[in-house]
């Protein structure tokens, strides 16, 4: 088991990370004080396991889904854990997927001014990414994470095991977030060059702790983003935000990989990103899902851009592009351009389709 702490003005959070973490570190919790929140998924995979580990602590249960991430589901968890006497000496155990981590993360920060929280994330997605650095929201009125805290879990457990119950296409997902570590990271992203199968479980264990290693740093450096290092964490998510606003039909690991690939298509044309290092993202991209989709109505859909947080004031559409290796870009366009690229990398999309029917 690996460990690292993220020391923030806030508090000092602690990620152990790899096989037997689950075991061994839900064996110091006190059994008498937590409050346990999950998803209808988990629950039925992992319902036995919650009870031996967990005894007779309450459990709230969430239907399985990004749905569940509202302001209506919040209201309930913080009724659920009033009824069950919860105080401040409980701790709040998140045991699912971002979904889970998100809302649980922004119940333990609201319920009497903030409970400890622990985040034992069972995605992929969750475990190289939305687990750890305090981010916690719910969607709210059609808009994704708009209403949230910064609320640093005391500890988080990866514990690769989950992974085993895990379908394909959200292993995907978890991928859209480790190839923007790559993105980011020269050394992630040698290793994820150099590796043939992305899907293998070892090779996944040693990118989940690259991944969380690259985003400590970041968080321990501008854990409230708003020194310009955090914001490098949503490459892809301008685009993905927008996409997965307005089509709401796939999940948001899914939507990452493709903003990147549409966002490459900008950084490109802008000439902010060399050709020969963006062929290699999009083999990257393509080993994970293989037909990126020429959405029809594209345009539209980029229209929700604007609701991302980076771009809350005025009529310019910020992204954070793929660079050069290592390192990414800031690119700020007037939303009339930044649509039009967007349409223009859908038509070429079109025409590779129509090349190879
Ligand atoms: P999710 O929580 O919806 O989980 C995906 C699916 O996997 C669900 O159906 C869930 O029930 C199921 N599942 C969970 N664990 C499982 C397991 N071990 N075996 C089988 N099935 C399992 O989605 P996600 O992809 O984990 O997270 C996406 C969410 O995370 C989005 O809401 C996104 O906005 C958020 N996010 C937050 C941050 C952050 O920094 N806070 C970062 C990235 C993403
Ligand atoms: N997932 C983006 C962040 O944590 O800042």
């Amino acid at each position: 088991m690996q460990t690292l702490t993220i020391n923030t003005p806030s508090c000092a959070s602690t990620i152990y990370c790899g096989s037997g973490a689950f075991a061994a570190r839900t064996a110091l919790l006190n059994r008498e004080r937590l409050f346990v929140i999950t998803d209808s998924n988990v629950k039925k995979l992992y319902g036995g396991l919650i009870e031996q580990i967990f005894g007779n602590a309450p459990c709230h249960v969430l239907p399985a889904g990004e749905r569940s991430k509202n302001y209506r589901r919040l209201m309930q968890i913080l009724a659920a854990m009033l009824s069950a006497g919860v105080t401040r000496s409980y701790t709040v155990v998140a045991l699912g997927g971002g979904v889970v981590g998100d809302i649980a993360g922004l119940a333990a920060s609201l319920y009497m001014r903030g409970v400890d929280l622990v985040q034992i994330p069972t995605t992929l997605l969750a475990q190289v990414d939305s687990s750890v650095g305090g981010k916690t929201a719910v969607d709210f009125n059609g808009v994704k994470n708009i209403i949230g805290a910064f609320y640093q879990p005391r500890e988080v457990i990866v514990d690769p095991m989950f992974l085993s119950t895990l379908p394909r296409r959200e292993l995907r997902c978890g991928l859209g977030e480790i190839i923007k570590y790559g993105a980011l990271d020269s050394d992630i992203y040698g290793r994820l060059t150099a590796q043939d199968n992305l899907f293998d479980a070892a090779f996944l264990e040693d990118m989940t702790f690259a991944c969380i290693s690259h985003k400590a740093a970041v968080v321990c450096a501008d854990e409230r983003d708003t020194g310009g290092q955090r914001k490098t964490l949503n490459l892809g998510h301008t685009t993905g935000h927008a996409f997965e606003l307005y089509y709401k039909r796939r999940s948001h690991g899914e939507y990452v990989l493709i903003g990147m690939y549409y966002e490459l298509f900008i950084a490109q044309k802008t000439g902010r990103c060399a050709p020969e290092y963006a062929r290699s993202l999009i083999a990257l991209i393509k080993k994970v899902i293989k037909k990126v989709p020429a959405f029809a109505d594209a345009e539209s859909a980029a229209g929700f851009a604007k609701y991302d947080k980076k771009n809350a004031e005025g009529s310019h559409i910020s992204l954070i592009a793929p660079g050069a290796v290592g390192g990414s870009v800031e690119i700020i366009l007037p939303a009339e351009e930044y649509c039009h690229y967007i349409a223009q990398c859908r038509d070429s999309l079109i025409q590779e389709e129509d090349k190879h029917a």
